[in-house]
């Protein structure tokens, strides 16, 4: 396996027993019988992934080395390519990477040595933001065979949209799209639905922050909330069965009604649980890919 970039470079069957082993790490723990040392290097701010990502790492019992971009060398001009490089270097067996580029991987695509796993990449890609929704869809539903998944909001400036609605629609689910004018993105082939009647179709409504810092154009919409946001009247229009799903963070009262963000259809914490448990099988998984633990390395733990 190269560096863990894209949720494409999975197969199907192994996006199935990333699954299955975050189910296992859910019931029993496991830790890494040798020592390893996880090197945490967002250069964007993140509070769920960078924390969910240390959680992961230390009840898998890897050392975690923590970085602060704001008081590192690259305030002296170093490069990501050699901050990298230092981390390999000084010890690090694995690196997790987010960056405001959408394409920070090419920099690093030869001559390190060590994995990379993607983290966020600027609109591109947020693979295990994918990952953890795809468990807690599964976990709710069994299958992504026919299930109607409308993504609702931001969609040009989101990595989360992207990483989702090719992995969704390549397991099965029927993936819509919906958004404000001057949100769409027409490089997604996907077919665009009224947020009205995306919350009357889906099984599941994906929404979307609006990314302000990523905005290069002005697009400010009044009343964001009644036109193309859950509102409370249109949670009651879902099918009763139908989860309301958000990477976070929430722009409460914006893309979601405050009320509904912890109703009884919101699974929004639980992803946030999720990603933990995601996190470590991915880290796992890419370990063995990569022939730094094999599978008798990871010990149950009771
Ligand atoms: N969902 C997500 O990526 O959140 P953070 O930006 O807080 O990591």
């Amino acid at each position: 396996m190269k560096h863990f970039f894209s949720i494409n470079q999975l197969t199907n069957q192994e996006i199935y027993r990333i699954i299955q082993n975050a189910w296992k790490y859910k019931k029993e723990n496991a830790t890494v019988s040798k020592q390893l040392f996880a090197a945490n290097l967002f250069f964007e701010p993140s509070t769920r992934t960078k924390m969910s990502f240390i959680v992961a790492e230390r009840k898998l019992g890897l050392e975690v080395l923590d970085f602060h971009a704001d008081s590192s060398s690259l305030k002296k001009g170093e490069s990501l390519y050699d901050t990298v490089k230092t981390f390999e270097s000084i010890g690090a067996n694995v690196a997790i990477i987010r960056h405001e580029s959408d394409d920070w991987i090419n920099e690093l695509a030869s001559g390190i040595n060590i994995p990379i796993i993607n983290a966020g990449a600027g609109k591109k890609e947020h693979p295990t933001q994918c990952l953890l929704d795809l468990l807690t869809i599964y976990e709710e539903f069994g299958t992504f065979k026919n299930l109607n998944i409308v993504i609702v909001g931001d969609i040009i400036h989101s990595r989360v949209a992207k990483s989702n609605a090719h992995a969704l629609r390549r397991l099965g689910a029927n993936v819509y799209l919906s958004a404000a004018p001057g949100f769409e993105d027409d490089s997604l082939d996907f077919p665009y639905v009224s947020i009205d009647e995306a919350t009357q179709i889906c099984d599941v409504v994906m929404l979307l922050r609006i990314q302000h810092e990523r905005h290069t154009e002005n697009n400010q919409h009044v009343k964001y909330l009644e036109q193309f946001g859950l509102t409370k009247e249109r949670k009651n229009k879902m099918k009763k069965n139908a989860i309301i799903l958000h990477p976070a963070p929430i722009n409460r009262g914006v893309e979601i009604d405050n009320d509904l963000v912890e109703c009884d259809q919101s699974r929004i914490f639980k992803q946030m649980n999720n990603g933990v448990y995601v996190r470590m099988a991915l880290l796992t998984h890419v370990l063995q890919e990569w022939g730094i633990i094999d599978e008798n390395l990871v010990k149950e733990r009771y």
